[in-house]
């Protein structure tokens, strides 16, 4: 049922707010994170395995992991995992994210780590998935099926479960407070809000994808923590507008992709207003100076710290830069719909991809 949706895509897309808020109230009681099963004392390492658009959501993780709680992190598609036979030292645990639970490269990286990691750890949207069943600990994200081949819900689901765990390392590792995890946790409180305003930004995407439709290749720029949403960005472009995108890390950009850079090419930054920003709009310079068509993703402070000489900007919430790569999903995610709506081509069923991908 779509409920008066057009697609599956936009539904899901619109219910992001009250997921968002789901997975929150299911993981926080008595504004306190519950028991997520794991002594993050007893681990030396943690090692990220899944498959596409949940693949990005581990490389959003990674900065968390490491930023907050100081663990090394290793993550890894399933399907370059499986097959290299990675050593996995004492004190490893494995997380396995996947929304349906049953993608067979996930579900075989898994298998080979059974036995090896301390802790079979995996972030699933089915419960009653063989991901979720063949794990020690089966954390559910609470997005509610999923129909559109393009993952959003999901995504964004992954990336706060993912957040709270990570909290949770940080907390139990003693590298933040108990002041600075309740700060973190009002960050995170407030997201279900801040997703409500940037689906504010619906008609400008739409104007914007009208011209994006038009387009041969597409760059998606991003830094740090941005740099996995200019990968899930350039990602849900491709699969249902089938344009050609690519991401890249922002400081990259001159080791080689520069080169594709001319006036017929949108770039697009993914830039909210960090710690990274003065590094990004140099990056954006640099395409500027070559004629290339700069699409600036940012906020107010953003907009108008380098708005001026963008092609075309997309103003965003405020929000804390920890868990901006949350909330700049949704620019990702309605950029690419507007794009195929222009084009016309099938959202919620692209040509040859399938929901759940239970083949190698
Ligand atoms: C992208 C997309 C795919 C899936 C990937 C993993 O929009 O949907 O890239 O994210 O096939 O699927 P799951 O999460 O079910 O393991």
């Amino acid at each position: 049922d779509k409920a008066g949706f057009k697609h599956f895509m936009a539904k899901e897309i619109a219910e992001q707010p009250s997921v968002l808020a789901d997975t929150l109230n299911h993981y926080i009681k008595d504004g306190q994170i519950t028991d997520l099963g794991i002594d993050f004392n007893q681990v030396a390492r943690l090692s990220m395995v899944a498959c596409g658009t949940a693949s990005y959501a581990t490389l959003v993780a990674k900065y968390w992991f490491e930023q907050l709680a100081g663990l090394p992190v290793d993550i890894d598609v399933a399907s370059e995992f499986r097959y290299r036979e990675p050593p996995i030292p004492a004190g490893t645990v494995a997380l396995f994210v996947s929304q349906s639970g049953e993608t067979a490269d996930t579900l075989a990286a898994l298998r080979y780590c059974t036995g090896k990691a301390d802790k079979i750890v995996s972030v699933i949207n089915v419960p009653e998935s063989s991901i979720a069943r063949e794990s020690d600990v089966a954390l559910p994200i609470i997005a509610g099926a999923e129909i559109g081949v393009a993952s959003t819900k999901a995504f964004t689901c992954q990336l706060v479960t993912l957040a709270l765990l990570a909290l949770t390392a940080a907390h139990q590792r003693g590298k933040i407070s108990d002041a600075e995890l309740a700060s973190h946790l009002t960050d995170l409180r407030g997201m279900p809000g801040l997703v409500n305003q940037a689906l504010a930004i619906e008609e400008d995407s739409k104007r914007i994808a009208a011209k994006l439709a038009e387009a041969r290749d597409i760059l998606f720029l991003g830094r740090g923590r941005m740099f996995p949403l200019a990968l899930e960005g350039a990602l849900k472009l491709k699969e249902i507008s089938y344009i050609h995108a690519e991401a890249y890390a922002s400081g990259e950009l001159k080791h080689g992709p520069i080169a594709l850079v001319d006036k017929t090419v949108p770039v697009i930054v993914m830039a909210p207003h960090d710690e990274l920003f003065d590094k990004s709009v140099s990056n954006m310079q640099e395409v500027m100076a070559r004629g290339g068509k700069v699409l600036l993703i940012t906020d107010a402070r953003g907009i108008a710290e380098a708005g001026d000489g963008a092609w075309r900007t997309l103003h965003m919430p405020e929000v804390a830069p920890l868990f901006a790569p949350i909330l700049y999903a949704i620019p990702a995610q309605l950029l690419a719909y507007h794009t195929a709506l222009a084009k016309g081509t099938d959202v919620d069923q692209p040509r040859n991809l399938a929901k759940s991908v239970t083949v190698e």
